[in-house]
């Protein structure tokens, strides 16, 4: 089965195609990050113009790079939420038109479920079940797959997102936007030890997170220091391992809790390089499995949508892509109103 994966969900326009015999075929990302920058944050309105703008030359340039045409597609993936609506409307509707012109199903797709299963994307994936660390702009998640579709919350953060942290913690010490991946370029720089920030609520049993103190101290911390160039890249390596090393210590302990013997990591801090090697030593040292996506498919992209989308589509969950009307309609079939 060969299936267009549409993923408009933020900032990144992402189309891929994905063949459930020969695997992934193409993909193709537009990012909108210079679109955003100069108002240092995402514009909603402004995405949804600049998908519409990017959606199908993407999808012609995906089919191009698969050799392959509209004609060859089996179904239709797009992310269906969560997200910016507008933004997730310009998939959607490309999405069901496209799948209403050429006569297959279409299925709208949860995005966090979309990075859950990125890493299965990759060479000798794992088999659920497995605990899953979910680190996005928008989630902060640990949860108990026990099989694909098959989710059970082990713990969330209270308040900011693991990336919404990075990102506020970036713009505290004048980085540009997206601040995670340069408060993390930065923290290279940065020597290991010169700030020391707290570890939230790894000091007290339970699987949840809180960011949000973090960004304070580091505040506070950058405001009363000679605000050097050393000192802001001292300051965000403190920041950085407090964050990934919290992470690190609750996945342990979401191993422990549930027995499960593999951790995968997704979503855009799962990028992380420093977060990526606290888990290699964690796993190393507790003899499990940790597994990631490439970098570039821990971040939004259409190859998460195109695959999870195509293992439901292959399972014969899609619907078709049409206004549906019936001549014979048995009232007794209607769900209750309450
Ligand atoms: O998964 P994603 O692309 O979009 C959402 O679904 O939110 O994640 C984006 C988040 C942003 O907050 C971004 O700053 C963060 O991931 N991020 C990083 C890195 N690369 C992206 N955070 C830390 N280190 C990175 N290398
Ligand atoms: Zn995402």
């Amino acid at each position: 089965m060969i299936v267009l994966g549409i993923e408009t969900s933020c900032d990144e326009t992402g189309v891929a195609v994905y063949d459930t015999v020969a695997g992934l075929r193409a993909h193709a990302l537009y990012s909108q990050i210079a679109l955003h920058a100069q108002y240092g944050g995402v514009v909603p309105e402004l995405a949804s113009r600049d998908h519409v703008r990017k959606l199908v030359p993407l999808v012609r340039e995906c089919l191009a790079q698969a050799e392959l045409s509209l004609s060859d597609l089996d179904g239709v993936a797009y992310t269906a939420g969560p997200g910016l609506v507008g933004a997730l409307l310009v998939g959607a509707a490309a999405g069901r038109a496209l799948a209403f012109a050429l006569d297959i199903p279409a299925i709208g797709v949860h995005h966090m479920e979309g990075h859950l299963l990125a890493p299965l994307l990759e060479d000798n994936p794992p088999k659920p079940p497995f605990v899953a660390l979910l680190v996005s702009g928008g989630h902060t998640q640990l949860v108990d797959v026990r099989g694909i579709g098959e989710y059970a919350l082990l713990g969330e953060t209270l308040d900011d997102a693991a990336g919404e942290a990075f990102d506020k913690t970036a713009k505290l010490m004048g980085l540009p936007y997206p601040g995670g991946p340069h408060l993390a370029r930065l923290a290279g720089e940065g020597r290991p030890g010169v700030f020391t920030f707290s570890r939230p609520m790894t000091d007290r049993p339970g699987l949840d997170f809180s960011f949000s103190g973090l960004k304070t101290q580091v505040l506070l911390a950058w405001q009363q220091s000679d605000r050097s160039e050393q000192t802001r890249a001292d300051v965000a390596r403190g920041f950085e391992q407090a964050v990934t090393e919290t992470l690190a210590i609750k996945c342990e302990r979401a191993l422990r809790q549930t027995g499960h013997r593999t951790l995968i990591v997704a979503g855009g801090v799962g990028a992380n390089r420093r977060l990526r090697e606290h888990l290699a030593d964690m796993a190393r040292r507790c003899r499990v499995q940790v597994c990631f996506p490439r970098p570039e498919f821990c971040t939004d992209n259409g190859a998460m949508i195109a695959f999870a989308g195509a293992l439901r589509l292959a399972a014969g969950q899609g619907e078709p892509a049409s206004v549906a009307v019936r001549p014979r309609w048995d009232m007794a079939e209607l769900v209750p109103v309450a």
